[in-house]
């Protein structure tokens, strides 16, 4: 911790665990750390950072003003996998928030993160530690197979708890909007503060003049490297149409890869199966579908087709992200 916190403090990268997602840490009021995390990770400079804190001090030093219902999420959620927009402060840089006037602060629960972000007494900017557009990493051996040799500190805490990326809530709107879908959920959120908007660009596909408001939002994301194609509808007919659908394309010599469950594996007869969990623990489905995502590229298929995963608290959450690794690809049935 004390050699990790030296790095950040001296504008170097550190990976570490979170309880969403391993995340890549620089010092979020250094312009030239900021700089290092988007050239490690290849991401488009207009994508901007969360800032990670651990104590409310920090965060009056982030932000223009605290909005009341910022401040009851806040006490209800942090610290937790929920991100806020605010107005930023001058101290702020813009290389951090991708130009933007606005600052994403989050408080996260792991341990590991908050002894991280103490040991280095500053404030840790820290997106996904994946390479731009891939799968976002949930355990260290995926930081290593994105960052290794780019970066020169990973920190190995085991898997991550919850495996989808934080809930982000804009704040500086009313009512408070979500731009992206996580483990905190609509509903809670509104049992706190009332009425919760969803941007539009988190459940259809973004089109080109359509501007997210979480610049994220609008690249190909968490994406394999294979074809991915979602099969919705009745379980029954799903099944049967990813098996005629497998069948197609291996007669054509395709490597086919199935995201199957533990209850329908069984029944897919031909291409190469891994199921993501049990539909009666959606948690686990959702622990599980980056690795499974990683899994593929490592197998190297061609095309893969997933059930789709709706129901259910985390069902907008995973299927937001499963929906766009598959680039907005689903065949209803
Ligand atoms: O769970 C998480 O949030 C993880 C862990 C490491 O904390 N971090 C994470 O960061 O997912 P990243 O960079 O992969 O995703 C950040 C998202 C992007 O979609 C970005 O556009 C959006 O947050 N974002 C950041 N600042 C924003 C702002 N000021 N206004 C709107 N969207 C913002
Ligand atoms: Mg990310």
């Amino acid at each position: 911790m004390n050699e990790a916190g030296c790095i950040l403090r001296s504008g170097g990268l550190v990976a570490f665990p979170t309880e969403t997602v391993y995340g890549l840490g620089g010092n979020a009021l250094d312009e030239g750390a900021s700089a290092k995390i988007y050239a490690a990770k290849g991401r488009p400079s207009d994508n901007p950072l969360i800032v990670h804190i651990a104590d409310m001090i920090s965060l009056q030093q982030l932000v223009k003003v605290i909005p009341p219902k910022a401040d009851i999420l806040m006490k209800k959620f942090w610290p937790g996998p929920l991100t806020l927009i605010f107005h930023k402060s001058e101290v702020v840089p813009f290389a951090t928030t991708g130009g933007l006037d606005t600052v994403a602060v989050r408080m996260p629960v792991h341990p590991v993160a908050l002894a991280l972000i103490e040991a280095a007494g500053v404030c840790i900017a820290a997106p996904s530690a994946n390479t731009s557009g891939r799968p976002s990493p949930t355990s260290a051996h995926h930081v290593i197979e994105d960052m290794q040799g780019k970066i020169p500190m990973i920190i190995d805490g085991g898997d991550v708890g919850i495996g989808l990326e934080s809930t982000i809530v804009d704040m500086t709107c009313e009512p408070p909007m979500i731009l992206r879908p996580g483990f905190i959920t609509k509903e809670m959120l509104e049992e706190e503060v009332g009425e919760v908007s969803i941007d539009q660009a988190v459940l259809s596909a973004v089109s080109t003049d359509m501007k997210p408001k979480a610049p994220g939002m609008k690249y190909r994301h968490y994406a394999p490297d294979a074809e991915l194609t979602i099969i919705e509808g009745p379980i029954s007919e799903v099944m049967k149409r990813i098996n005629q659908l497998t069948a197609e394309k291996i007669l054509q010599g395709i490597r086919v890869g199935i995201i199957a469950t533990d209850e329908t594996k069984g029944n897919y007869h031909e291409g190469i199966v891994l199921s993501i969990g049990t539909r009666r623990d959606e948690e686990t489905i959702a622990r599980n579908l980056y690795g499974v995502l990683r899994k593929f590229d490592e197998i190297k298929v061609d095309c893969i087709f997933a059930e789709a995963f709706s129901e259910g608290h985390l069902g907008q959450a995973i299927m937001n992200r499963l929906t766009k690794a598959a680039g907005h690809h689903i065949l209803k049935v």
